[in-house]
């Protein structure tokens, strides 16, 4: 997928740095040419030779080497791409100045070709103001960010700061200049929306309903859309889950109430949604504003409905908009499938049940059964979610063209 790509891949000083050697043979394995150049503080944690074996090159980390002088304006001409991972806080902070005391960033300053860097530093130092008022200036120079991952830091705390991993960049990259090249994407200009997720619904400040939807369908629909080159806004619910992919704008909702005012208010710019949350039906009337005290035998609170987010797309849908609703079910699901095509006003409808093995929440499979409006109906045997979405993407190109 990077076959010819010259992709210039700036090291910076973390611990991190010490998955450039897999980053970089991850590179040459896709077909990319590729060089590296260090700090001296990446250094301290992977040996330039290491780097130089695995990029065929060699690895300059100085302007100047005694007797020779490292060109580092061919190099930033040289590159389609300037990859800069990890990206450390001190790294991050002197491109977003403009400051010039090494060869990263002499290269840095002079490279013409599209920049993008994946962070990698502590929680606290990620959430510092100073380093999101970096990034912020990054951005708006029109740097790419791979955005960082959350888990064990090098402090031992778990938190956001992790570098995404090496195959998780190859595949942003791939994306990238996939995007860059004008090849046939069927969706391309098009603007989907992808729910995802559960939601919580508060009963006081420290307990809530919600269920047991990971969001993996949701990110795998959401990936295969801007695979075919959608623009693709995610509503995502918590979970640990989340994407990398670049054509992908992910916001985080909590509630059924959140959900539906994000999705409503970006629903007049989109062409398709597709919704893959499972959105709590019922949340609390009342919220407690303190722990809610062990007292009686049972408890009784109560209940009223959430908006019906889907239902009220469906019938403030326009003109070409085309819309996928999820049906899940443990029993009579076709029938209910079919109700809720017809009531939601629907395009498609995707049915999966608890009743097949493999299927439903949590899993990395599904099962599904696809009904659209026009009374066509196709069963699919289990497969992985990524599949399953892919099919579902194809049902969506088809019909809209239809
Ligand atoms: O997230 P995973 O762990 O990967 O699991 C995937 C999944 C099982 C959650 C997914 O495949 C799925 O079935 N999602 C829909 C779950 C659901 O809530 O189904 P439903 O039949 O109750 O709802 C019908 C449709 O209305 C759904 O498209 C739902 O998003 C939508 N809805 C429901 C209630 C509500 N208040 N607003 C809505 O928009």
């Amino acid at each position: 997928m990077l076959q010819g790509k010259k992709i210039l891949l700036g090291v910076s000083g973390s611990i991190a740095a010490y998955k450039a050697a897999t980053l970089t043979r991850l590179l040459v394995k896709a077909g990319a040419e590729v060089k590296v150049i260090m700090t001296q503080a990446a250094a301290g944690f992977i040996t330039p030779l290491t780097l130089a074996t695995l990029s065929k090159n060699e690895v300059p980390l100085e302007i100047s080497d005694h007797s020779s002088w490292n060109n580092h304006v061919m190099l930033g001409r040289w590159a389609d791409v300037m990859l800069i991972a990890p990206a450390s806080a001190n790294t991050l902070a002197k491109m977003a100045l403009g400051l010039c005391d090494n060869l990263l960033l002499a290269v840095y300053l002079s490279a013409t070709c599209p920049v993008v860097f994946a962070a990698a530093m502590d929680e606290d130092m990620w959430h510092h103001p100073a380093t999101r008022s970096n990034v912020e200036k990054l951005l708006s120079y029109g740097h790419r960010q791979i955005p960082v991952a959350s888990g064990e830091l090098a402090s031992g705390l778990f938190g956001e700061g992790r570098m995404a991993e090496p195959e998780q960049i190859v595949e942003w990259l791939e994306h990238f200049l996939l995007e860059k090249a004008p090849q046939s994407r069927p969706l391309q200009g098009q603007r989907a929306i992808v729910t995802a997720g559960p939601t919580i619904e508060h009963i006081d400040p420290v307990r809530y309903i919600s269920n047991h939807s990971s969001g993996k369908m949701g990110i795998a629909i959401a990936e295969a859309l801007a695979n075919a080159g959608a623009a693709v806004e995610l509503m995502l619910g918590p979970t640990s889950q989340q994407t990398t992919h670049p054509g992908i704008t992910t916001t985080r909702i909590q509630t059924a109430q959140e959900m539906f005012e994000q999705v409503t208010a970006r629903y007049p710019h989109a062409d398709i949604v597709v919704a893959a949350a499972a959105v709590a039906d019922y949340r609390p009337a009342n919220i407690a504003d303190r722990k809610i005290k062990k007292g009686e035998a049972q408890l009784h609170i109560d209940l009223e409905k959430t908006p019906d987010i889907l239902r009220s797309l469906g019938e403030n849908k326009a003109e070409g908009q085309f819309l996928v609703g999820f049906s899940l079910e443990t029993n009579n699901e076709r029938e209910y499938a079919l109700k809720k095509l017809h009531d939601k006003h629907l395009d498609l409808i995707v049915m999966n049940s608890l009743a097949d093995a493999g299927a439903g929440f949590n899993y990395d499979t599904n099962k599904v059964t696809l009904f659209d409006k026009s009374g066509n109906e196709r069963s699919l045997p289990l497969k992985s979610k990524q599949a399953v979405a892919q099919d579902i993407v194809s049902a969506i190109i088809e019909l809209k063209h239809a």
